[in-house]
């Protein structure tokens, strides 16, 4: 315990010196910083590739799976659609330019800002283009707590990129997130959609080994652990439970 406080310390006290300007573009709480810096997170600015005029279309498969998901919600209601159809925009074109989010607007008969909103709050709808692998760092409490620190710089050296950057060859793009919901696995990393958790800096290595060798390494667990039982065994439900409705006689 004493070795994460002190690994704490030392991440806070990098905080600070980086919020000074003296290193890296990683700071306390600075997930607005993905994707390439604080006011792209929420500012859009129209470019050559990333403008409204740049034609947008669901394909027809997609517009059968955009059918099926509004289908879930009632009519009056289809803007609660939003989320899962954008991510369906994302995994068709990669990334989600404005002209998708546009789209979306008007599918669900939403006002465009309604759109936005949610795009630019949530860190999984990456609004300019990303790596192959798209390696998402948890950096929250827990995960920094059991060195989430280490683990970025070791992604950090080994693929020479900072967070919020893409890698010159297109292969690995850097951010970082909060909280994945996986806590009880920290410290961990999402890349594209697989989960890498109880991480030290030796299976990051091997993970990104992998990766750029074009496997997919074993998402889960890199500890002993098979999923999120406790790492020192159990300390409850250790015996046959006894409260009402167990253990009823079966000839009663
Ligand atoms: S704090 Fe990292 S997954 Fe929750």
């Amino acid at each position: 315990m004493a070795r994460r406080v002190l690994s704490a310390v030392r991440y806070l006290e990098r905080g600070t010196s980086w919020a000074r300007g003296t290193a890296p573009k990683k700071l306390l709480h600075s997930s607005a910083s993905c994707g390439g810096g604080g006011e792209q997170l929420f500012v859009h600015r129209d470019s050559d590739w990333n403008n409204p005029d740049v034609p947008f279309e669901f394909t027809a498969d997609n517009l059968r799976r955009v059918d099926t998901i509004v289908s879930n919600y009632p009519e009056a209601h289809k803007a609660a659609a939003v989320i899962p159809v954008l991510d369906l925009a994302q995994r068709q074109h990669g990334w989600l330019p404005i002209s998708a989010m546009n789209k979306v607007a008007k599918l669900l008969g939403m006002a465009k800002m309604r759109v936005y909103e949610v795009a630019t709050f949530y860190t999984m709808f990456n609004r300019s283009p990303v790596g192959r692998y798209h390696v998402q760092v948890c950096t929250t409490t827990p995960c920094m707590l059991c060195d989430s620190t280490g683990i970025l710089d070791t992604i950090r050296s080994k693929l020479g990129i900072e967070v919020g950057e893409t890698a010159k060859d297109g292969l690995f793009s850097l951010v970082e997130v909060e909280c994945l919901g996986a806590c009880v696995n920290a410290p961990m990393v999402q890349i594209n959609d697989d989960y890498y958790e109880d991480l030290k800096s030796k299976d990051m290595e091997y993970i990104l080994d992998e990766l750029a060798a074009g496997r997919r390494p074993k998402p889960g667990p890199y500890s002993s652990r098979h999923a999120a039982e406790p790492i020192t065994g159990l300390t409850t439900l250790t015996e046959p439970p006894k409260g009402p409705g167990f253990g009823v006689r079966a000839d009663l």
